[in-house]
């Protein structure tokens, strides 16, 4: 605790990244080295999230998007899906009882459509009743992959122009932005991937195009606030050019 704190006054004196998105990854090998069944590690993970998602609030993070369950991730075993389901669902039923206190604001990015009709009702909830929250903002990525997004926001466009409401020639970079799940969200400044992996796996395509990546090989379930601020730390000694000249 007294590390933690002292870590919280250290962190004041440093620029943090405004947006930082996670790509929570390594719980089935960490169940897997602990002769747990690899579903188990998720619940773990989930911790790791409450810990990471905390720290966040409490060192001015404005934006922090976690990766999770992709479009792919329904190729799981049910049982490692329904796994996943049931601490999301439990999570969000927690949120919304300690929202108030809490003051996290919640956003939904993915095909919501999928879930099971209780779970996409409480996503709904929590996002609506958080919405005018000044804490950390959540983005939580449910049902998401980064190709999806973006032939969902082409379908959108699309169908816009059909109507009469857009036209193919105002089409730019802002504005096929503001059909994205991430509307009015800013572009990712950081993205740290765990578990010793080094991919996007089809995580915010659009959005990481000028993101500095941090990867690390901790496991999610064993990543700490501490490697976090190594993370921070690495991002603050980038350069960050976006394409130009310093
Ligand atoms: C990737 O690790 C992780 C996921 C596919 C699911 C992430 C979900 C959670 C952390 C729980 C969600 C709940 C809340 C409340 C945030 P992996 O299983 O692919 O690990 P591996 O690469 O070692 O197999």
């Amino acid at each position: 605790m007294g590390l933690f704190s002292k870590k919280t006054k250290q962190s004041a004196q440093r620029p943090v990244p405004q947006h930082i998105a996670i790509i929570m990854d390594g719980n089935g090998r960490w169940a897997t080295k602990r002769g747990m069944p690899r579903y188990g590690g998720h619940a773990y993970g989930a911790e790791t999230f409450r810990t990471i998602a905390n720290y966040c609030k409490d060192i001015g993070v404005k934006y922090l998007t976690v990766y999770a369950f992709s479009t792919e991730n329904w190729k799981r075993s049910q049982e490692e899906i329904s796994t996943i389901m049931g601490l999301l669902g439990k999570y969000l039923q927690e949120a919304l009882l300690d929202m108030e206190k809490n003051r996290v604001r919640f956003v939904f990015s993915g095909d919501l459509s999928r879930l099971s009709p209780e779970l996409r009702d409480m996503c709904i909830q929590t996002q609506e009743r958080s919405k005018d929250y000044d804490g950390v903002q959540v983005n939580f990525c449910l049902n998401y992959g980064g190709r999806d997004e973006i032939m969902m926001a082409a379908r959108r466009f699309a169908r816009d122009c059909m109507e009469g409401k857009q036209s193919p020639e105002n089409l730019d970079e802002g504005l096929f932005s503001s059909y994205l799940y991430s509307a009015q969200v800013p572009d990712p400044d950081l993205i740290i991937r765990p578990s010793g992996e080094k991919r996007t796996s089809n995580f915010l395509l659009w959005q990481s195009a000028y993101s500095e990546y941090v990867f690390t090989d901790v496991l999610w379930p064993d990543f700490t606030p501490e490697d976090l601020e190594k993370a921070i730390a690495e991002y603050n000694q980038r350069s960050r050019r976006f394409g130009g000249v310093k």
